[in-house]
């Protein structure tokens, strides 16, 4: 059954448009309906030479109104475990699996509430995600939470069985054969730390995880210059 409100965003995404360009007609696209009542897509944010990305579910309340990724408190919370875990974000490519932010609101002038974006929500949106994946062309993703992780891996993943564990991507019979393999690193999305009742305890496990990609990162640098080992 073809919905019509979900036609996805593939006719939307321009061919052989640079970052910029496709930040800019991301804010035309009408792939699915998140798009309603929100104030902008927010677009992924970073340098094109990225060798790092980081993908985490859709813009927040902040993000939708800055139209940045990862600028509120999640966002607060994600440097400063990057910070712990010594990477520097601003040699990252942060995006989102979905671009839009979808909320529920109780009326007018009512704070935003969050909510999960549906699996055909994600999938309509993926064609910007793996436009954005294929230009960069990174040594390492790191997926923030299960939404990042099903968008990325297929709707069978789950973030508690694989977080913290270099793995190959795309996995077999997602992407053209021809696409270079490259490392998946899954984690928990930082507002599940936010949400812990041990908070200190999941921040641990999110900077170790963290860590993780930043040796895949070296390692895969190291192989490709031909020194050290991988
Ligand atoms: N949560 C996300 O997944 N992405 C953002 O950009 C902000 C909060
Ligand atoms: Fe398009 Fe994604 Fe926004 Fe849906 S959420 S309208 S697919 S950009």
């Amino acid at each position: 059954m073809a919905d019509e409100e979900y036609p996805g965003a593939r006719a939307y995404v321009p061919a052989n448009a640079d970052l910029d360009q496709l930040r800019a007609a991301v804010q035309k696209c009408r792939g699915c309906p998140l798009h309603a009542g929100t104030t902008q897509a927010v677009f992924g944010a970073g340098p094109a030479t990225a060798r790092l990305v980081f993908v985490g579910e859709q813009p927040g309340d902040q993000e939708d109104r800055r139209g940045l990724p990862f600028v509120g408190p999640a966002g607060i919370l994600l440097n400063r475990a990057l910070n712990d875990a010594g990477i520097d974000r601003e040699q990252t490519y942060v995006t989102n699996a979905v671009k839009h932010f979808k909320f529920t609101q109780e009326g007018v002038g009512k704070r935003r509430i969050h909510q999960t974006p549906e699996q055909r929500e994600v999938v309509a949106c993926r064609p910007w995600l793996a436009t954005e994946l294929r230009l960069i062309d990174p040594d390492v993703i790191v997926a923030l939470g299960a939404t990042a992780g099903r968008s990325l891996m297929g709707n069978d993943f789950r973030v508690t069985r694989s977080r913290g564990i270099a793995i190959a991507w795309p996995p077999p019979g997602m992407a053209p054969a021809d696409r270079r393999s490259i490392l998946l690193v899954p984690t928990v999305h930082p507002s599940a730390v936010l949400r812990a009742t041990d908070r200190d305890d999941a921040y641990a496990g999110l900077v170790a995880d963290l860590e993780v990609a930043a040796r895949a990162l070296a390692g895969e640098q190291a192989g490709r210059s031909g020194s050290g080992q991988a």
